[in-house]
């Protein structure tokens, strides 16, 4: 393989942005190009407005864009010249066919693989290609890749690695800088483990070499789906230990940290809240459970598809307690919803369970005043659908948000939450004042002390049931 190895990657979203301006950065020397098919996506990461917030990433873009980063719309060009071709494009779940609701949705993937035959085929030059998926895939997909590959493009010699990601949102700059591991899984033959050779050699430029893992392929896509359903288990585990606390009196956060002292627990993802969201636990559960099911492993199915039914009882728990501790009936009333990103850090409202207790609220007939530091009101309106538009009120500032309001609900854990004046907020609020933490990140003997009627997910509570 050319050496250094050219590089480009097609889907220039949260992962394929983050990621290759990471790669770029660590990488001068490599020529690393980012395309997508959506022009404006293209247009914003060549402006001072990136079109996602990480923290961190503007400054890695600014090192390294126009150096050794290039953001394109022009696919084929990339695809004609680089070596490591990346496909990091969405795969979102099928909502229609064969496995609605739980099947990955390759349409995307497989234009993209279509594309890359078809330039390979057409190109003179014949050197060879090196596709990675960082897209997230069911296992077998690197198979049907090499199968698109092999039907439409002759003469050029290609090896299809997967190489998933793991970073999550809002620390995706600290996670690419310093992974607990990479991890490629190529075919097992020489030509498999050079082109795996030519990829880990690229992440070795920082990474330590025993954080790069390599694999057979499909350890590398099961490992991927693997990682996330273990991630989301601890947290639907944790949830479901969150009502014992309520109805016994045990402290869900003094119940986590008891148990995540024990090594072999560890502390991290026993977090209780409102419930996870993001646009990965669900849809990758989900991708495992049909493909557990189609392996004929409905056992299996089963057993994983409980962290997503916990995981929605607990966020229909969430509203059904705020309504029933406002004396059964928010008609009318104000709500005001703090956070309405799926978590900290991040603009992204994917699977957000902002979503769910807002439209659960907007049913009981609440008005809602919204408030969330990075989502933009177009992002609120466009998730709440056009029939939220009359009940909902977003606002730039908490303090007016909660203004007049019955009930707060804190559905983000933004720092900025902590240090908000809560007593200048009561005063501001009808009476009784509801406090609801979904993600237990306020001092709630304080809030009572203010005169807040307070309940947090997993803390014992004289408000509940009324
Ligand atoms: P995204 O929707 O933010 O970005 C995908 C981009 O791909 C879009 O901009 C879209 O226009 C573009 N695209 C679609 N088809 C294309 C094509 N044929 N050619 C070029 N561009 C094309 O999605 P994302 O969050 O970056 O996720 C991408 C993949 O990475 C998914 O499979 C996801 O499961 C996985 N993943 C996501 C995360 C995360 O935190 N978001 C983490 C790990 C893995
Ligand atoms: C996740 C994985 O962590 C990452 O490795 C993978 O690449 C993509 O999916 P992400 O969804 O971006 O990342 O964020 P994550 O930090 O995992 O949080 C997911 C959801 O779980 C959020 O809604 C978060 O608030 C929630 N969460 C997390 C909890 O409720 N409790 C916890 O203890 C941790």
């Amino acid at each position: 393989y050319e050496n250094p190895p050219k590089i480009c990657c097609l889907g220039a979203g949260y992962v394929g942005g983050p990621t290759m301006s990471v790669i770029a950065m660590k990488c001068p020397n490599i020529k690393v190009t980012v395309c997508d098919l959506n022009e404006r996506r293209i247009a914003a990461w060549n402006s001072d407005t990136l079109p996602i917030y990480e923290p961190g990433l503007q400054e890695v873009v600014e090192e390294a864009r126009g150096r050794n980063l290039f953001f394109s719309t022009d696919i084929d060009a990339a695809i004609r010249e680089c070596t490591i071709i990346f496909v990091s494009v969405n795969t979102p779940t099928k909502t229609s066919g064969i496995g609605a609701g739980e099947a990955a949705d390759l349409t995307y993937w497989e234009l993209a693989a279509r594309r890359i035959a078809a330039v390979c085929n057409q190109s003179e030059d014949k050197k060879p290609k090196i596709i990675v998926e960082k897209s997230t895939v069911p296992v077998k997909t690197a198979d049907a890749m090499a199968r698109v590959m092999q039907a439409s493009c002759i003469g050029t010699d290609f090896q299809v690695l997967s190489n998933p990601e793991f970073l999550a949102e809002g620390t995706a700059i600290e996670d690419l800088f310093q992974p607990d591991r990479v991890l490629v899984g190529g075919p097992t033959t020489p030509q498999g483990h050079a082109a795996v050779q030519c990829l880990a050699n690229v992440y070795r430029r920082w990474v330590p070499t025993e954080r790069v893992l390599t694999t057979n392929l499909w350890s590398a896509e099961l490992s991927k789906l693997t990682a996330n359903a273990f991630l989301a288990q601890r947290i639907s585990s944790i949830n479901s230990i969150s009502a014992l606390c309520e109805v016994t009196g045990a402290n869900v956060t003094e119940v986590a940290n008891a148990i995540g002292v024990d090594s072999r627990i560890g502390p991290k993802f026993l977090k209780s809240s409102v419930g996870f969201g993001g646009s990965c636990f669900q849809k990758d559960i989900l991708n495992l459970v049909y493909l557990c099911r189609s392996f004929g492993l409905p056992e299996v199915a089963e057993y994983w598809h409980q962290v997503i039914v916990m995981n929605d009882w607990q966020k229909a728990r969430f509203a059904r307690n705020m309504v029933s501790s406002m004396f059964n009936t928010v008609s009318g009333k104000k709500i005001a919803i703090l956070g309405f990103a799926f978590k900290k850090d991040t603009g992204d409202t994917r699977e957000t369970p902002a979503i769910d207790v807002c439209k659960a609220l907007i049913e009981e007939k609440a008005q809602i005043g919204i408030f969330d530091p990075k989502v933009s009101r177009e992002q609120i309106y466009l998730d709440l659908g056009k029939e939220a538009m009359d009940k909902v009120q977003i606002e730039d500032d908490p303090y007016i948000a909660c203004s007049g309001a019955h009930a707060i609900a804190i559905l983000t854990e933004w720092d900025m939450f902590k240090t908000l004046d809560f007593a200048k907020i009561y005063e501001s609020m009808q009476k009784p004042a509801f406090m609801f933490d979904g993600r237990n990140i306020i001092d709630l003997e304080a809030l009572e002390k203010i005169g807040f009627n307070v309940w947090g997910v997993g803390k014992a509570s004289n408000i509940l049931p009324y």
